[in-house]
């Protein structure tokens, strides 16, 4: 026998028995994001590298340690994307979709890639319900944002999650902050660790995100970008709070927010679990990016918007039982006895699917025993049983699998006699 290969670490496979839960998340996702009117966009899983080291920031963890690179065979160097946010950009620039009305706003759905240590609710392929909102300044938009993530986490029943923001203000406020983070820093340089140190040159605010224990603990004393904001700064941060105070939208402000990409500018935010077992697991954040779009090639426009981990988030939902839909099920399990009506029975089939219904047919040629025990398991509402002697009388019993109720319909007119069958419930 051959050696198993098994999925890449850090990679999860979805199996029948559970896809649906995804798909019910995803698909509320659709439904939140459109009635906000924001619409799909897709973009390729893969982007040149250099989109994420300008657009992220080169001395960012998720640049320097978690993206998978690879050169194509041509020798471009190519990366698999680690977020959302880059390729909707370059998107939005490349297809000029500035020239049309502002705001553009887009959300996506996409497996991201980084190399991190796999561990409870942290992957190497993982997927992102993500939204972008192109050509607004103005807190009205970081507020509606952070409205539609709380819509969203609402339609699944994730309430308790706590919500927080922060303003790490803008290219005017950054300079003074950066100078005073980099007196402090330097004070405590023979405790940081090398990555920080190189940091600590290049771009002290990137030593409040590390992860090692000793840099956050002196990170946790740092100056907070919140103590530097410039007027309007301050007041971006003021209308935001207003914004959500207007809608009922509970927060807290946490002035260590600082987030894990270069891009932000003024508001960052947080959505943190609280149930259980996720508790502290970041389900999902964002923030105002307004330089971005210039650092990848293109005019002043602000923008802002989120990523949420759809993983975590199907993790919290398990953690408290969230009642999911049923998993898809077909509605007529068609069981045969010999060629004959077993062809019978695939002809049936395809003529019931294409009205709409989900029928199986038997592909093993199996006993109708074994058929029988099958059909038991797929949970299907109705099977037949269609036989020689069926097809002879153009007589077949339909049986309802839950009450074990039966009514006798032909096999010659199935399709119609079936519908006519389930929709008057002449079971007995
Ligand atoms: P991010 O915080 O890096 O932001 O990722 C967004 C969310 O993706 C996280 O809050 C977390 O729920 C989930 N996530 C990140 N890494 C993993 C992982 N290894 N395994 C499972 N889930 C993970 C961004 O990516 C930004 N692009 C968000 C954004 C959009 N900002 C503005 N627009």
């Amino acid at each position: 026998m051959q050696k198993q290969i098994g999925a890449i670490k850090g990679a999860r496979d979805f199996l029948p028995g559970e896809i649906h839960k995804l798909r019910y998340i995803e698909q509320t996702a659709v439904r939140v994001a459109e009635s906000f009117g924001y619409f799909e966009m897709r973009t390729p899983v893969f982007e040149h590298t250099e989109l994420f080291t300008r657009g992220v920031g080169d001395t960012t963890d998720v640049v320097q340690k978690e993206m998978y690179t690879f050169d194509d065979k041509a020798g471009r160097s190519i990366t698999l994307r680690p977020e959302g946010t880059a390729g909707a950009a370059r998107a939005f620039l490349e297809h000029g979709l500035f020239n049309e009305p502002l705001p553009q706003k887009i959300f996506y759905l996409a497996s991201c890639y980084r190399y991190e240590k796999p561990q409870a609710g942290r992957w190497r392929e993982f997927r992102q319900f993500g939204i972008e909102c192109f050509g607004s300044s103005s807190a009205f938009a970081d507020a509606e944002v952070i409205s539609l993530g709380a819509a969203f986490y609402d339609a699944l029943g994730l309430t308790d999650l706590k919500l927080e923001i922060n303003s790490l203000g803008c290219s005017v406020c950054r300079g003074d902050y950066l100078a005073t983070l980099r007196e402090y820093f330097n004070l405590k340089q023979d405790k940081l660790c090398p990555t920080c140190l190189d940091r600590l040159e290049r771009n002290p605010m990137r030593i409040l995100d590390c992860k090692s224990p000793i840099c956050l603990s002196i990170a946790s004393k740092a100056p907070t970008a919140l103590e530097f904001l410039c007027a309007d700064c301050k007041a971006h941060f003021e209308k935001l709070r207003e914004c959500l105070d207007g809608v009922n939208i509970k927060y807290v402000v946490n002035p260590h927010i600082v987030r894990g990409l270069d891009y932000y500018t003024r508001t960052v935010f947080e959505f943190i679990s609280q149930s259980e077992k996720t508790k502290g697991l970041v389900c999902g954040g964002g923030g105002r990016y307004d330089g971005l779009i210039e650092e990848l090639g293109g005019e002043h426009i602000p923008a802002c918007g989120f990523g949420l981990g759809v993983d975590r988030i199907l993790l919290a939902m398990e953690d408290f039982d969230f009642a999911f839909p049923e998993r898809p099920k077909v509605d007529l399990v068609l069981v045969s006895a010999g060629k004959k009506s077993q062809l019978k029975a695939a002809l049936i089939a395809m003529k019931l699917r294409r009205e709409g219904y989900g029928v199986i047919s038997d592909v093993l040629e199996r006993s109708v025993k074994a058929q029988m025990k099958y059909a038991d398991k797929t949970g299907a509402p109705y099977t037949a049983v269609i036989g020689d002697d069926e097809l002879e009388s153009d007589r077949v019993i339909l049986k309802n699998m839950k009450n074990g109720a039966k009514c006798e319909i032909t096999v010659s007119e199935f399709t119609q006699d079936f519908l006519t069958a389930i929709l008057s419930d002449c079971f007995k």
